[in-house]
């Protein structure tokens, strides 16, 4: 039987603009970059995806490489759109990105036209779309020429493949000059997409300065560390936690949770506790606090997960003094 949404999806959700565009993304995005591979259970994936368009999460972000393998989380997304969203495709804001490697030879990684233009074509079909919302250029490639990956950016605009574009992880002075090429071509860059969290802040020494000066919109990944951000390794490493899993592809480790972090998450719950919220849903509050943040874009093993983490809209206001204790936590 098809699936029909909450009817109340769209009353508890906030939806920001994003940049100078007309497009609206809700506070919370939902990633595709684990959980969603062949490795994964599908009727999983499923319940997830309607557990976030239930919530009025509307726009999912997904890149060639997700998986694993690469591709495939492009591929079950397709499945259970078309057994599933087909009605919904126009409430839906859909994303895929390029940019790191796909397929061997010299025209599967990187940032030349003839890379991006054969891998969205793949995207597409994987997917079951004519088009995506928003196609990025997934990292800056120092061997391509930037007017070419950003020529070729604004071809797929043209050619109807993509609505939008954006990049990710490009620095701010490359991030300001891909923004001029892409404006000087009539095709504005509508959204770039950083890594950050209260462990990773980097984006506050110039980035986010940039993309407001020039109203591009800022949608984060990986706002809780991968989990880090989280009452999940408070006491040890679960079984059934993306460290204790070794899915590669750059998910977290166990070698990564050392002790230093495990104090801090620590201080940072107690605050958590304090503000009426777990630990995961001040992380996400902690980045949507800032007006120049569009989206959060978060990544879950579970539907309970979708849940937990958007309560985090009912409180994303800090006092000075909570903020001054967050800072002082994470020196
Ligand atoms: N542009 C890029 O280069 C790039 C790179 C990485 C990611 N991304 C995008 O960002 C998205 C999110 O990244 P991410 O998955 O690293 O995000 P994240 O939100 O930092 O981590 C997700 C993990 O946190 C745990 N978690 C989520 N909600 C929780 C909750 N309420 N309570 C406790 N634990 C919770 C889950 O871990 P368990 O699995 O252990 O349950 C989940 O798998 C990706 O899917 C992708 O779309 C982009």
């Amino acid at each position: 039987m098809n699936y029909i949404a909450s009817s109340k999806r769209y009353s508890d959700m906030a939806y920001r603009k994003c940049g100078g565009s007309g497009l609206f993304l809700p506070a919370i995005s939902l990633g595709l970059w684990h959980n969603f591979g062949f490795i994964d259970s599908l009727e999983n994936a499923r319940q997830i995806l309607k557990q976030a368009f239930d919530c009025g999460i509307t726009h999912f972000d997904l890149a060639n490489n997700y998986g694993p393998p690469p591709g495939s989380a492009e591929e079950n997304f397709g499945k259970i759109l078309k057994g599933e969203f087909g009605s919904y495709r126009d409430q839906m804001v859909i994303s895929t990105k390029a940019g790191y490697g796909m397929w061997e030879g010299p025209y599967g990684n990187g940032g030349s036209k003839k890379y991006l233009s054969a891998s969205l074509d793949q995207s597409l079909k994987r997917m079951g779309l004519n088009y995506v919302d928003i196609f990025y250029h997934h990292r800056p490639d120092p061997d391509t020429p930037i007017e070419e990956t950003m020529t070729a950016l604004d071809l797929f605009v043209r050619q109807g493949k993509a609505l939008y574009v954006g990049i990710s992880n490009y620095k701010p002075r490359e991030a300001a000059q891909a923004i001029r090429i892409l404006r000087e071509l009539g095709t504005p860059c509508i959204i770039h997409q950083p890594r950050y969290s209260m462990f990773d802040r980097w984006v506050e020494g110039g980035l986010l300065d940039v993309l407001e000066e020039n109203h591009v919109g800022c949608i984060p990944f990986s706002p809780l560390a991968q989990g880090l951000l989280s009452n999940k390794y408070l006491a040890g490493i679960p079984s059934e936690s993306r460290a204790a899993s070794h899915r590669g592809n750059g998910a977290i480790e166990e070698d990564q949770i050392t002790q230093d972090r495990i104090n801090k998450i620590r201080k940072l719950n107690v605050l958590a506790e304090a503000r009426g919220q777990n630990l995961a849903q001040m992380a996400l509050a902690w980045i949507l606090k800032d007006k120049r943040i569009t989206s959060v874009l978060i990544g879950v093993s579970k539907p309970e997960q979708v849940v937990d983490s958007i309560a985090c809209l009912k409180n994303i206001i800090f006092t000075e003094d909570e903020i001054d204790e967050i800072n002082v936590i994470l020196e």
